[in-house]
Order: C-alpha cells, then sequence, then structure tokens
C-alpha cells in the first residue's frame, strides 16, 4: 500500500528525468517512488526521511548542472510531499501508510459509549446560551477581590479564562497574605472559580497554571482538578511547563542518600485545562491565528519555557512569561474573544491577550499590581 499523489503539468516542461532519479535515488528503496508520464509526475511514497529529502531537494535547486525546469518539478514534488499532514513518526522517518494500523481499536466509538467519555459532566444545568460582556467590563484591568467584582457580571460571557492563581506558598505579595491555612485558602479560591465558571461561556475554557506546595504535602493541582470536575467542567488535559530550574537543593528537605525520607525534587509546573459543556469551540475560520509549525509543536503537551525573568521590573514576586500565555491563547481562543485573568497580577495576560487582538479583563486585588498591568497595557503595541 501507498499514498498516491499525482502532480500534473500546467505547461510543457524540459525535464532532465535521469538526472533527476540520480539526485533522487538515494531515497527509493520501494518507499519513494515516482514517474513521469506526459505531462504529470506520479508519486508514490510509503515512508521517507523527511529532513534528508529536505537536504538534498535545496542542494540540487543550487545545483547549477540541473535546469530550471527540472529543479521547478523537484520543488513541486516536495511541496507535494511537505503538504502531507497525516503521518506517524518511526525513527527519521515519517511514515505515511497504515501508521496508526496496530493501534487501531475495534468500534471505537461505541467503547467509547459504553465507557462513557467524561461522564462526571452529566446533569450540569450549563446554559446554551451565550451572553455579551457588558461594554464597562471590556478590555479593562479593575482593582478588587475577584469574587465580588465577577458577581457583577452575567452568566456565560468570558471565552477563555487563564490564570496563576496565589499558590499559598508565603510569597511577598503587595496587599494579600500568601500563607493562609489551606482549608482558607482552597475556600476562596473556589469561591473565585465557581464564579469563573459562572461567567464562561458554554464551549469556553479555564486554564489554570498550578505548582503544588511539595514541601507541605498538598496535591493542590489534584485538589484544583477534582474542584473542576466536580463542578462539572469537562477535564481536556494537562501540559506540564517544563521550567528547567529545580525547587530545592539536595540537602534543602528530607533525607540525603538515605532511603529513610528522600525529598523528591522537580522542574515543572502544570497547567491544568478545563471545558464548559463541550470540548468543541465556536470561532470563525478567520479569526484562527496559530501557524502549522506552532500547531504542531504546541500540542504536544510538554512546553519547555523558561521562568519570567523581569519580575524585578515589574515589581511582582510570580509573574507568567510571556511566551507561555502566548500559546495558551492562540491554541485555546479565537481572535476577538473574550480573555479573562481573575488574578491578573503585573498584567501578563492582558497585555499579551491585547497584542494577540483578544479583549481582556484583568482583575486583581493589588492596587499596585493593577496600575502595572495598565501600564503595560498603554506600552502594547498591537
Ligand atoms: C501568581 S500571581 C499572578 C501573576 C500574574 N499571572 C502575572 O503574570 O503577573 C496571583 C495574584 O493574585 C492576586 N490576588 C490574590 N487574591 C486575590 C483576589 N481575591 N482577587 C483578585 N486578585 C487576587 C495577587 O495580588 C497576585 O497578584
Amino acid at each position: 500500500m501507498y499514498k498516491n499523489i499525482e502532480i500534473k503539468f500546467n505547461k510543457n516542461y524540459t525535464i532532465e528525468k535521469d538526472k533527476i532519479f540520480n539526485i533522487f535515488n538515494v531515497f527509493f528503496d520501494n518507499e519513494f517512488i515516482f514517474d513521469f508520464t506526459e505531462n504529470s509526475v506520479e508519486i508514490q511514497i510509503r515512508s521517507i526521511d523527511y529532513n534528508n529529502l529536505q537536504l538534498h531537494v535545496n542542494r540540487s535547486l543550487s545545483n547549477d548542472a540541473l535546469n530550471n525546469d527540472s529543479k521547478e518539478i523537484i520543488k513541486k514534488i516536495f511541496d507535494a510531499v511537505t503538504a502531507i499532514k497525516s503521518y506517524g513518526l518511526k525513527g527519521n522517518k515519517r511514515v505515511y501508510v497504515d501508521y496508526n494500523k496496530e493501534r487501531k481499536v475495534q468500534n471505537r466509538k461505541e467503547k467509547e459509549n459504553k465507557r462513557g467519555q467524561f461522564y462526571y459532566t452529566n446533569g450540569n444545568d450549563f446554559s446554551l446560551k451565550n451572553n455579551e460582556l457588558p461594554p464597562n467590563y471590556e478590555n479593562k484591568i479593575i482593582c478588587g477581590d475577584s469574587q465580588i467584582i465577577l458577581s457583577n457580571l452575567p452568566d456565560n460571557c468570558v471565552d477563555l479564562v487563564i490564570t496563576s492563581p496565589p499558590y499559598n506558598f508565603g510569597l511577598d505579595y503587595a496587599d494579600t497574605n500568601d500563607d493562609s491555612h489551606w482549608e482558607t485558602y482552597f475556600n476562596k479560591l473556589f469561591s473565585i472559580f465557581k464564579e469563573c465558571i459562572r461567567v464562561l461561556k458554554y464551549g469556553g475554557r479555564i486554564i489554570i497554571n498550578v505548582q503544588p506546595l511539595f514541601s507541605d504535602y498538598i496535591p493542590t493541582h489534584h485538589i484544583i482538578g477534582n474542584f473542576f470536575t466536580q463542578n462539572k467542567m469537562i477535564w481536556k488535559g494537562e501540559i506540564l511547563w517544563e521550567k528547567n530550574n529545580y525547587n530545592c537543593k539536595y540537602t534543602a528537605w528530607g533525607s540525603w542518600k538515605s532511603p529513610s525520607n528522600p525529598y523528591l525534587k522537580y522542574t515543572w509546573e502544570f497547567i491544568e485545562i478545563f471545558c464548559k459543556g463541550e470540548l468543541k469551540k465556536q470561532g470563525l475560520h478567520e479569526n484562527i491565528d496559530i501557524t502549522d509549525e506552532e500547531f504542531k509543536k504546541w500540542v504536544v503537551g510538554k512546553w519547555s519555557i523558561a521562568p519570567e525573568r523581569n519580575m524585578k521590573e515589574f515589581n511582582h514576586p510570580a509573574m507568567f512569561p510571556e511566551e507561555l500565555v502566548m500559546r495558551a491563547i492562540k491554541l485555546f481562543s479565537f481572535k476577538q474573544d473574550i480573555i479573562l485573568d481573575p488574578f491578573n497580577g503585573a498584567g501578563t495576560t492582558t497585555s499579551v491577550a491585547r497584542k494577540l487582538e483578544r479583549k481582556y479583563l484583568g482583575i486583581d486585588i493589588s492596587e499596585e499590581y493593577c496600575k502595572t498591568a495598565q501600564k503595560r497595557i498603554s506600552q502594547t503595541l498591537l
């Protein structure tokens, strides 16, 4: 079995077939075959080392011994192979046929129904009717307690919530303590998250960046995950944010070189993603701004991004890196969507949202951070 492609010529070419065959014969091996007819080239392909193909194509395009028509055909063959977007990977090769055969499950849909995909959301009473965000909240940074501010918004009026809540690590925020008893902390956090679910549109998403306090042995990411699934949100998935920095030194806690109490070290944080009502989000095709390359890279659920390095400049102790927010917004929302951050801090979310032509609402309890966020907005070039 092969994947077949036919490239029809729209003019008469003078093609140096032998030379072209010589350039590509290293690939043939019954995996990649092509043949010229009077006015077309037929390609049959099973697998190919794509990087190597690219290398050979680039070399031949700068080879003076080939005429321009041959180069044009080589380019057409390469573009046709590049245009095939569904393939598997085996070693260095892209495999174009049967690559998912061994993973195929018979009657997959039937079995999915039997298992009950996201069964925990059954009986949700989310309204399907989405509402407009009142104009006095659009493109605003608002200072206040998110629980109170959000209670003034109608249901279903925001497309995407992206946030990094205070982690209760004991950080020195300008206007809040970050060292409550865990029960008090979760009670407050969940009253804000309840409001976030309420104001989220049907089909909208909530993205929460969270790092557990490992030394307190509180699995915050699981507790937050349970909260959302108990509140009938679909758990869409999890991204592992690899920061490549350690959360402690070898001997900071626990035992050294002894099984008595080794302390585990982490270099990553979690990004949990939830959907309200359904996985699919409505949006206009012209409002998609993610590129092919970005999409392919970012749907792999591990993002290697350095932590924000400019926290001193913004005088905030726990900021998002812009790259992380940019990926999340482009992957999970459309241009013109409304983005809410209920713990907006120094305003990374709102500033990136504006740059990406989304509407935004950022809320933070600290006046100082809100001023910083507002300043960043006014400096953000569109
Ligand atoms: C981890 S920081 C968010 C930082 C932000 N992602 C950034 O890039 O700047 C958490 C923020 O939550 C704010 N905060 C804490 N309690 C709040 C509340 N009840 N309502 C609104 N904001 C609150 C804090 O002032 C702090 O700026």
